[in-house]
Parts: C-alpha cells; sequence; structure tokens
C-alpha cells in the first residue's frame, strides 16, 4: 500500500493575490490593509498569503488562488501528480500557467493538463467555461499549482460620475473610492465634502454605515439621489461646513475640494479642517491636489502620522495625491 504524503496545513490555506498593474502599491496595500495582513511575500504582482480576506469587496485584485501544492520548480510535476485530483476537481476543468518576469523553464500548460487528465477518473476539459480552473504559477524559483477561487467581475466602470443619475464633474473614480474604503477598513464612516455621493456608495455598496456632509444643499440632494439609485439604506446626509464638525466617527474619507476657491483659500480650509478632523476621528483618508506642499500649507498635517501616500494622475492639469492619515 502506497503511503500518501499529506501536504502540512500551511499549503491548505496558502492563498495568492494576483494583483492589478494598474497601481501595484494601492493594489498591494488593499488587500494588506482589508486582511490586517502584516506577513506576505510579493513575487511582481503575485501576492502569498496565508489569510482569505473579504475579497468579494476589492478593487484592485483581479483573481485569487488557492495553491493546491507547491514546489521547486524541477519537482513540481512529480508533485502534481501525487495530489489526489478528485478533490479539486468539479465536472470540468482547464490548466492555464501564470508566471513572473524571473521565471524560467515552467512546464507547459499541455504538460500539467496530461497529467491531471490521468489523475482523473472522467475528466473533461472545458477551455472556454470550466468549472475548475487550475493554474500553474511560477516565480524565479518556485511553482505553485492552485485553484482558482474568486475572478473581479465588478462593474466600477458602471458607476462612473457620468454614469450616475446625478453628477459631480471632479467625482473620485468609484474603483479607486472603492480601495480607500477597504484600506480604511471600518464599519462606518464619515464624507464630509461628499459632493455626489461618489465615495458613499462604494462604502455603502459593501455595507458600510456612511455619513455624508456638503456645505451646498444642491450636493446634499445629489447625493441622496445617487445612494438611492444604487440601493444603499444606510447613510446620513446633512447639510453641514466640514470645518465645523464635532461629532464623533470611526473613520473619514474624503476629496478636498479644489477649483472653486483661490488656492490660498483652499487651503485655509483643508488645514482648518485637518484640525477639526483631529478631535473626531483618528484614522482618515484625504485626496488633495498633488502639487499642495504639505509641510508649508498644511501646518495642522503636523499633529498627524502620515502613514501612506498614493499619488494620481487624473489629466494634463491635474495630479491628486492622497493620504492615510493616522495618530
Ligand atoms: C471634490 S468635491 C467632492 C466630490 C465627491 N467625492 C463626489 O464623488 O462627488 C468637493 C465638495 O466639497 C464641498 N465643499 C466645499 N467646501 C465645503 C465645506 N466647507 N464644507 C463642506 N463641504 C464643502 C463642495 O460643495 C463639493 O461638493
Amino acid at each position: 500500500m502506497p503511503i500518501l504524503k499529506k501536504p502540512s496545513p500551511f499549503y491548505y490555506s496558502m492563498y495568492i493575490y494576483l494583483l492589478s498593474k494598474e497601481d501595484l502599491d494601492l493594489s498591494l496595500f488593499e488587500v494588506l490593509s482589508l486582511g490586517e495582513i502584516n506577513k506576505f511575500e510579493l513575487n511582481g504582482n503575485m501576492l502569498l498569503i496565508n489569510k482569505k480576506v473579504d475579497y468579494e469587496m476589492l478593487a484592485y485584485t483581479k483573481k485569487i488562488f488557492k495553491v493546491i501544492c507547491k514546489s521547486e520548480i524541477n519537482q513540481i510535476k512529480q508533485k502534481i501528480s501525487e495530489i489526489d485530483m478528485k478533490k479539486n476537481y468539479e465536472k470540468s476543468f482547464c490548466i492555464r500557467c501564470l508566471k513572473t518576469d524571473e521565471c524560467t523553464n515552467l512546464p507547459s500548460e499541455n504538460e500539467v493538463a496530461s497529467i491531471v487528465w490521468k489523475s482523473i477518473e472522467k475528466p473533461i476539459v472545458n477551455l472556454k467555461t470550466p468549472h475548475t480552473k487550475l493554474y500553474l504559477i511560477g516565480t524565479a524559483k518556485m511553482a505553485f499549482f492552485c485553484k482558482e477561487i474568486w475572478e473581479n467581475k465588478q462593474k466600477f466602470d458602471d458607476r462612473r460620475a457620468h454614469l450616475r443619475p446625478e453628477l459631480h464633474p471632479t467625482s473620485l473614480n468609484p474603483k479607486l473610492a472603492r480601495a480607500f474604503v477597504n484600506i480604511l477598513n471600518k464599519k462606518s464612516f464619515l464624507d464630509p465634502f461628499c459632493g455626489s455621493g461618489g465615495i458613499l456608495i462604494e462604502g455603502g455598496l459593501v455595507g458600510c454605515k456612511v455619513t455624508g456632509y456638503d456645505i451646498d444643499p444642491i450636493m446634499i440632494r445629489r447625493s441622496e439621489i445617487n445612494l438611492k439609485h444604487y440601493g444603499i439604506k444606510k447613510y446620513i446626509l446633512e447639510l453641514k461646513d466640514a470645518t465645523t464638525i464635532n461629532d464623533k466617527v470611526e473613520g473619514i474619507i474624503t476629496d478636498l475640494p479644489y477649483g472653486r476657491n483661490s488656492k490660498l483659500e483652499n487651503f485655509k480650509i483643508y488645514d482648518q479642517f485637518l484640525k477639526v478632523a483631529r478631535k473626531v476621528t483618528n484614522r482618515m483618508i484625504v485626496s488633495l491636489p498633488a502639487d499642495v506642499d504639505l509641510e508649508k500649507h498644511l501646518p495642522s498635517l503636523s499633529d498627524w502620522k502620515v502613514e501612506k501616500e498614493f499619488t494620481h494622475y487624473l489629466h494634463k492639469s491635474l495630479s491628486k495625491r492622497t493620504i492615510l492619515i493616522t495618530y
């Protein structure tokens, strides 16, 4: 009787997240923040962790794979032939190979497919709509035989500002707004400059209790119409000046106003806001024009700790900087 080698429990709980190369840093930070993870390995855009985060919410992860077995590249075919394929196969399958730039000599899809084929009783290959999507993923030295457990099919583009019932010309891209919600990682948050509600919508869609303030009654009305349109029920909207807030909140995500006032007037509003926000929360994500000199224009930022910074190019004349600040 052959002795079956049991994979170690670590293999059972190892996952590979295929991150978007669109913004790798943001993509990585989104997963780590949402999953509260500090132990990980990154190879190109493949993130290896041994935790399954609340992935249905993720914006910048493209796919997630559960590792079935792993080994050095030259032993992976042997390893695959040893696994109990019945546990991982359902109805039909297809094999795909993915590798980082450093990976060489990864076995081909055909080679892996023939091993899998031999280890299933009545195998069915389906290249277009397989029930079981098996992947061989190669990094510089290691190969991972995996099963796809999730593919990101969220339709962020369908929620872009001009496709919502009520428009705000400077509304954040919904995918970016969702990443900010995940990075804040709180059950409720406030957007004190909410405009037409772009950030509130992304929070509401993943079950956060969202509160929005705006100084302009037209914007409050627009937010309300948009939130209702997307079926969001847990929200509060109030006509309020963000520089006078005083009710405590779990966190803040906001996109500071620009354009309407002079730059200097805007800097004053930003600084005043940072000062009052310190009294109501200790975790905040703030987007602002990238040309704002943080030290010179925002003295109140010295009361906060800048944990992370991202820059996004919007168009020729505007780039935005987003900071995660805590204290
Ligand atoms: C950049 S927009 C926010 C866009 C928003 N994220 C969206 O998706 O529509 C900034 C908003 O801040 C509002 N605003 C400007 N000064 C304000 C203040 N002192 N208090 C509250 N809201 C203010 C403006 O009316 C504007 O709607």
